[in-house]
Formats: C-alpha cells, sequence, structure tokens
C-alpha cells in the first residue's frame, strides 16, 4: 500500500466537518486513526474518477466520510445505471457489485473484497431456477436482487424490498414463483391477491435472528416507542412492527415522522449512519451484524483503489440475461 500520511493539520482541516457527522459513533482517538484513510480516498477518488456506491448496511466512516452515493438495493441499482464515471466502487456485498457490472459492463467495477457474500444470493442457483421453471410450466419468476447474477439470467424479472410488491403486481399472472428470500414472500403475500410460491431454502442470516419477544421487552422499558422492521423479517417480527420498508424507506420513515425513540429491526449500520442526521431522535438498539457486509474497511476500500484490484467480472452471457431482468424490473414505475 502507498504512503498513508500522518493525522497532520493538512488531514485535519480537509476532514473534520465529516467528523461532525459521526462524532456520536466513531470516538476521537479512533478518528485520528481513520482520518487518513479518509483524507487519501477522496483525493484518489478525484485523480481516479472513481465513483463510490455505499449501500446503508456500510459503516458510518464509509457510509458519510467516503461515498459519493448512498442508498439501498433499488437506489444503488438506479445510479449505477446512469454514472458517467469511469470506475465505479462498491461498498457493498459481492451481488451488488455484480448488479453493477451488469448495468454498467462497459466500465471497471471493483469491491474490495469479493468474498462479501450474502445467505440469500447463496441459496439459489441458475440451475436452481432452470428446475423450477420445470416444476411450474408456464409461471413467471421473479428473483430478489439479492441474487447472482446467474441466478438473475435464469428469472424473468428482479425485485427489491423496494419495489417488490409493485413489481409482483405488474405481472400477467395469478401465480408467481417468488425467490430466493421465503420471508419476504411471505411479507409480500399478506399485501397481493396473487399466489406467491416460495423458495423454501432462501432467508437472511441477519434478519432471521430477531425474535418477537426481544422487541416486546423493548417496548416495554422504552416508552412510545416504534418499531420498524426490514421485510427480510420473518413474518410474526413484521407483525409485531410499526413499519416495514426497504432501507432506504426506513430512513425515509425516520427523516418524516421524526420518532422520539426508535428501534430499527435491521443491520446495526443503519441506527449507527442514522444518529448523526437526527441529533432529536433515540435509536434503541439491539440489532445484528451482517458478517458480509463489515468485510469492507477503509483500509481495503484504500487498498483497492490503489491497485484498481480486485475487479468483478460476469460472462457477457450472463451479462445479456441478467440485464433484460434488472432493466425490466428498473422500467416498472
Ligand atoms: P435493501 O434493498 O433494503 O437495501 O436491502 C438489501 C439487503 O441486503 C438487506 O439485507
Ligand atoms: Fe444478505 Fe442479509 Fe447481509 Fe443483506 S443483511 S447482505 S440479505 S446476509
Amino acid at each position: 500500500m502507498g504512503v498513508l500520511p500522518e493525522y497532520s493539520k493538512e488531514v485535519k482541516e480537509a476532514t473534520d466537518h465529516l467528523y461532525e457527522l459521526v462524532k456520536d459513533v466513531i470516538p476521537r482517538m479512533e478518528w485520528e486513526v481513520k482520518a487518513p484513510y479518509i483524507y487519501r480516498i477522496n483525493q484518489l477518488k478525484k485523480e481516479k474518477n472513481i465513483l463510490i456506491l455505499a449501500h446503508n448496511y456500510m459503516t458510518p466512516d464509509i457510509f458519510h466520510c467516503i461515498s459519493d452515493i448512498k442508498g439501498d438495493s433499488l437506489g444503488l441499482a438506479r445510479e449505477a445505471a446512469k454514472t458517467d464515471a469511469d470506475t465505479i466502487l462498491v461498498c457493498g456485498v459481492y451481488f451488488m457489485a455484480e448488479t453493477t457490472k451488469v448495468l454498467s459492463p462497459d466500465k471497471r467495477v471493483l469491491i474490495s473484497d469479493p468474498t462479501a457474500g450474502c445467505s440469500l444470493a447463496d441459496s439459489i442457483t441458475g440451475a436452481d431456477v432452470k428446475k423450477l421453471r420445470q416444476e411450474h410450466p408456464g409461471v413467471p419468476i421473479v428473483t430478489y436482487v439479492n441474487t447472482t447474477a446467474e441466478t438473475k439470467a435464469e428469472v424473468d424479472i428482479c425485485c427489491t424490498s423496494g419495489n417488490a410488491l409493485k413489481i409482483i403486481e405488474s405481472i400477467d399472472s395469478d401465480e408467481i414463483l417468488f425467490v430466493p428470500d421465503r420471508f419476504l414472500c411471505r411479507n409480500m403475500q399478506t399485501q397481493t391477491d396473487k399466489k406467491l410460491i416460495e423458495w423454501s431454502k432462501g432467508s437472511c442470516e441477519v434478519h432471521e435472528l430477531f425474535t418477537v419477544e426481544s422487541i416486546n421487552e423493548f417496548r416495554a422499558a422504552h416508552d412510545g416507542l416504534v418499531v420498524i422492521a426490514h421485510p427480510e423479517c420473518p413474518r410474526e417480527i413484521v407483525e409485531a412492527s410499526d413499519f416495514s420498508g426497504s432501507t432506504a424507506d426506513m430512513i425515509n420513515f425516520v427523516e418524516d415522522r421524526r420518532p422520539k425513540k426508535v428501534l430499527m429491526v435491521t443491520e446495526c449500520s443503519m441506527s449507527d449512519n442514522l444518529t448523526g442526521m437526527y441529533p432529536d431522535v433515540e435509536f434503541v438498539r439491539p440489532c445484528n451484524l451482517c458478517p458480509h457486509m463489515k468485510k469492507i474497511t477503509l483500509e481495503n476500500v484504500l487498498e483497492t483503489m490503489e491497485t484498481m484490484s480486485p475487479e468483478v467480472f460476469v460472462a457477457p452471457e450472463v451479462i445479456d440475461g441478467a440485464k433484460r431482468s434488472v432493466e425490466r424490473m428498473l422500467e416498472v414505475k
């Protein structure tokens, strides 16, 4: 790795404004270690014309201090489709980087740790989808965006947690195979008259850990607590919550409603990232960590920008099929 600057007066002056957004979650001493990375990453972004996309589950140093575009999977997919940067560095998990490459095949797409996976993406393959088609002839297949490009290439259309219902309703069929997240499928089933057929092997290893008992305990301990849950949570968790939506929907909920106390039933960095943005809101924990998202760090982001690797490659024949599924999703208004 190149030489990292000291936490000098110059680095301090260039980064102090960024500390304001993270000061409640990053102690000053830790910041002085992080600030030189942030300074150098922001320099390299300009020098090399690199756009940094960051998912809402990135840690606050990445989310607030180095990203150009932040968002949920839907937002990041949309941005990836329209950027004119030469290189896109995805701070998120591998399927997100693959989706970016599928939408921008001529650009260089980087991810700092290609082993940053996802239990949902790992639960189904393109071959599984082909088999499902044989077992359910003529039934359209919707796949959650948390899948590999190879899986996306075999389905009819993609969806994210931000547009799942819209996509389901846009399909001209009373029966739909909805893969791979069985909990998202069950949560959507309560909102549509169409029959959704689930994939029994798919769930998010982070969201399936929450329990109704712990939500009830937190409600008992915090008067007026508002509970908002990601729809990857099991049905009973969503039922025990006041609102459910994608990570971007959850942020919009906090922005619009400004609850005094909120429990975000999702990945831990969401509350950390919002703490600096909404000082009037108290974020009550628990949360669960996504071990895959947490593989992306300031250190490996800097290394990636210096070496311009690891790069994401998707086979051309896979790109064509996956692009069709993702673009169909983006066309649904
Ligand atoms: P969002 O699309 O809501 O950001 O969700 C992606 C994800 O992986 C949540 O676990
Ligand atoms: Fe996958 Fe769950 Fe991690 Fe999201 S939080 S990337 S769905 S394992």
